[in-house]
């Protein structure tokens, strides 16, 4: 469970201790499952170890036990039946107690179907967060193999999201500094790497990631590949999942299922269905959108082929540019940051209208 949750553990023996590695712990996690007594070496042991916390892990909370355990200095105790969620939390309680709690927002954008523009409404809401809130804004490319999101923000990072999540362990702020890409669009990106990860994406690792990622940021965006499903399961940190479709028939009922699906598990004020290309014209029409959602679909992007393919060629997001597209961008970005407008000033600058609701 440990190796799991991406931590880097040794296995102490009783006898063993107390060889233990070179460099100092971080945390001591001491099984008492199944006995009434803490091990007579954990008082040796935090003499020794002043600095490192103590994990207790145990199958009921014997009031005895508890009391011998506060008395020894245990910081945090875990009760059975365990999960590697609950001694992951409990672990990041006790080692980043010096981090601040996380207080940055998480959108998560999720394709209907390959082609619908998820990588490119990512790439552009994340883009506008940062323009619009002039604060901190990182995109997660979380494709393994072939995401786009490099391409799109016109950079060719030297790390990747798996360099993050391998060493997800030791993330503090300057790890974290050293294997995002800054991008002329303003914004930090961790792209998709074109290296496989044995066992495909650990969903423990990624909630870890994200977890540290939102006290680093203010805004974080999600690039999520529609095929992982694991991946779709590891985004309680996210504040809105956003499920990106086309009006066309096959796109628009995937998008319903997915939909459907994610207000089952995330709970339906945290989903919301944004349709990309969208067509006046077209015979299914916003009404009928709604109705296959099954809730109402606010942010309807025009289709822009020249500059969709202009922005793509010469790696500067459409957000940063003038006109309808970009505009509609600014609108689903702040919506998702809780940016509002306000009375325009005398400035006739657009963005000049967009203020914080949250100081
Ligand atoms: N609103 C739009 N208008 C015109 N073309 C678009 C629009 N959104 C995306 N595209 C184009 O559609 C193609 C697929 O977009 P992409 O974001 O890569 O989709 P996905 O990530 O869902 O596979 C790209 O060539 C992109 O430039
Ligand atoms: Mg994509």
């Amino acid at each position: 469970m440990l190796r799991a949750a991406g931590v880097q553990a040794t296995r102490l023996d009783r006898e063993a201790y107390p060889k233990l590695p070179a460099s100092p712990p971080v945390a001591l996690i001491v099984d008492v499952r199944g006995q009434s007594q803490l091990p007579a070496a954990l008082s040796a042991f935090r003499k020794e170890h002043p600095a490192a916390s103590v994990i207790l892990v145990t199958s009921t909370l014997d009031p005895r036990l508890m009391l011998d355990a506060m008395r020894a200095g245990v910081n945090e105790c875990v009760q059975e039946p365990l999960t590697p969620e609950m001694l992951n939390q409990a672990i990041r309680k006790v080692v980043s107690g010096s981090h601040p709690p996380p207080t940055g927002q998480v959108f998560a954008f999720v394709g209907a179907k390959g082609g619908v523009g998820t990588t490119t409404l990512s790439v552009n809401t994340a883009t506008m967060l940062a323009r619009a809130s002039k604060a901190d804004v990182l995109l997660i490319d979380l494709h393994v193999g072939h995401g786009d999101a490099a391409l799109l923000l016109g950079v060719e990072p030297r790390f990747s999201v798996i360099d993050a999540l391998e060493n997800v362990h030791r993330v503090d702020e300057s790890f974290f500094g050293s294997v995002v890409e800054k991008t002329k669009a303003g914004i930090d990106l961790l792209g998709s790497s074109d290296r496989m990860i044995a066992g495909g994406i650990d969903p423990q690792r990624v909630r870890t990631l994200l977890d540290f990622a939102a006290t680093q940021y203010r805004y974080t965006v999600l690039d999520v590949p529609r095929s992982d499903v694991t991946l779709l399961d590891a985004l309680e940190v996210t504040s809105t999942v956003v499920v990106v479709t086309s009006q066309e028939l096959p796109s628009l009922r995937s998008a319903g299922r997915l939909a459907h699906m994610l207000r089952a598990r995330y709970g339906a004020a945290r989903v919301m269905a944004v349709m990309n290309r969208f067509d006046r014209r077209s015979e299914i029409g916003h009404a009928d959108v709604e109705r296959v959602i099954g809730d109402s679909v606010k942010h309807l992007i025009p289709s822009d082929y020249r500059m969709a393919l202009q922005a793509l060629n010469v790696g500067r997001p459409v957000a940063l540019e003038k006109g309808a597209l970009a505009d509609s961008f600014r609108s689903l970005a702040g919506d998702l940051g809780g940016i509002v407008k306000q009375k325009p000033p005398s400035s006739s600058s657009v963005f000049g209208r967009l203020a914080f609701k949250r100081a």
